[in-house]
């Protein structure tokens, strides 16, 4: 199985399935991690990995589409199997996502269908939730609105910030993640009709 990976920041969850694939648990080859921006530290993660890099800026194009035919064109030259959005803070077009459909993997962190989109951690304590958490799901064109995959719940303590809460979260992330793209690695997993689909013959 070939990976591509997208990010745009820190790449812990990068880092994960980097080192679940060195453990031999994910039997897959990163083949590139693609970042919009050049100081990722995600990038050095890829590198430190021995794992091809690529920077796309979206400041260096007009429009969204111009962006997204050049970002299809770089992931389409690794010819993966599975590309992985892990922190990827860009907004696809459509015709990005129709390409990769059932190919495309994202993380979220909030219980899905609840807080779609950003500060998830912020609204959870808001909205005084005991029990807030972390969704991988299959990407199409709603916004953090594919079909759920996995999920990991964590407590709301007290006493919680925006901060220590979004690292519970993080820690599960890391679980969550590499399990995820073993299974699809495995092909045990696989999108249809909208709905994330175990094969059962494979478990
Ligand atoms: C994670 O919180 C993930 O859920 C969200 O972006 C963040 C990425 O973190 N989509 P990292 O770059 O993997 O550390």
């Amino acid at each position: 199985c070939r990976l591509v990976v997208l990010i745009s920041g820190s790449g812990s969850n990068l880092q994960a399935i980097i080192d679940a694939c060195a453990r031999g648990e994910i039997k897959a080859e990163i083949a590139a991690v693609i970042s919009n921006k050049a100081d990722a530290y995600g990038l050095e993660r890829a590198k430190n990995a021995g794992i091809q890099t690529r920077v796309l800026s979206h400041k260096d194009f007009d429009s969204r589409e111009a962006y997204d035919a050049e970002l299809m064109d770089i992931i389409d030259n690794f010819e993966p199997n599975l590309v992985v959005l892990a922190g990827f803070m860009r907004i696809l077009t459509p015709s990005l996502v129709q390409k990769f459909k059932g190919k495309m993997l994202n993380i979220h962190p909030s219980l899905l269908p609840k807080y779609q989109g950003l500060n998830t951690h912020q609204r959870a304590i808001d909205a005084k939730d005991d029990v807030h958490g972390v969704s991988v799901h299959f990407v199409t064109e709603e916004l953090d609105g594919g079909p759920v995959v996995l999920q990991a719940k964590v407590p709301v303590l007290e006493n919680d910030t925006a901060e220590t809460l979004a690292q519970r979260v993080h820690q599960q992330e890391h679980i969550i993640y590499p399990l995820v793209v073993k299974w699809f690695s495995e092909q045990r997993l696989k999108m249809e009709a909208d709905y994330a689909v175990f094969d059962e013959k494979k478990l």
